[in-house]
């Protein structure tokens, strides 16, 4: 079993009869939804909402139930990765692209569990590009705004063209080198028009189940 592997079944654990879980997305999340897949199978009793098309995908594939998030009031658990995390558990998010539904699933979760490998675990954030989504609208000048912020930015492509993601949107991957107040940074890229959110995800955490490569497993809270 791989590290992204360990820690996410050690998250599934956490998950009970009757409970609304939220799904992440990315190749950890990936080996959650397996799981979470595994237990429906074998009799848990749980609906799901996905923060991506793709993860709703593979929910069905799985079969696990999923529900409008429209419907939801509140998750119980949502189990996620990240591309970076900090001491303070804040988060770099967004590296597949589905920063804005997974942050509204995670501000939506009594318990937002996060779910890496050794590698994610960083003494401050911003090696990982930091992604911005922003809508295509005049897309140019918000560009402009955010390397006045002082980002060195690449729009995201895909297939030689620009990356759209589930909301219609564009991704600015940008670097801001080390990001040593998250919530600062988080609050001007948020008031910036043209941008819809980016991946910061601070004061979110609930926990940080961390795989080594010697196979075992760490907690942070
Ligand atoms: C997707 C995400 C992912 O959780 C993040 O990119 C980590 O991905 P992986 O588990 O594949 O390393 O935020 O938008």
């Amino acid at each position: 079993m791989n590290t992204k592997q360990i820690a996410a079944e050690k998250a599934v654990e956490l998950i009970q009869d009757g409970m609304i879980v939220g799904l992440g997305t990315g190749s950890t999340a990936y080996f959650a939804i397996q799981k979470i897949g595994q237990r429906v199978q074998e009799g848990l009793n749980i609906q799901a909402v996905a923060s991506s098309k793709a993860s709703e995908e593979l929910a069905r594939q799985f079969g696990i139930p999923l529900l409008p998030f429209a419907d939801v009031e509140v998750i119980d658990i949502t189990i996620d990765g990240a591309d970076e995390v900090d001491p303070n558990l804040s988060l770099i998010k967004g590296g597949g692209g589905a920063l804005l539904r997974e942050k509204i699933l995670a501000g939506n979760s009594k318990r937002f569990i996060v779910i890496v490998d050794e590698t994610k675990i960083v003494p401050a954030l911003g090696t990982f590009p930091l992604p911005v989504e922003i809508v295509p609208f005049a897309y140019e000048l918000t560009v402009r705004k955010l390397q006045a912020l002082g980002a060195q930015l690449k729009i995201r492509e895909a297939n030689g063209t620009h990356y759209i993601t589930d909301n219609g949107n564009l991704i600015a991957d940008c670097h801001f080198g080390d990001i040593t107040d998250p919530e600062t940074l988080h609050q001007q890229l948020n008031t910036t028009p043209g941008v819809v959110d980016n991946g910061l995800f601070v004061h979110m955490t609930s926990q940080v189940i961390v795989g080594h490569a010697d196979g075992t497993l760490e907690i942070l809270s």
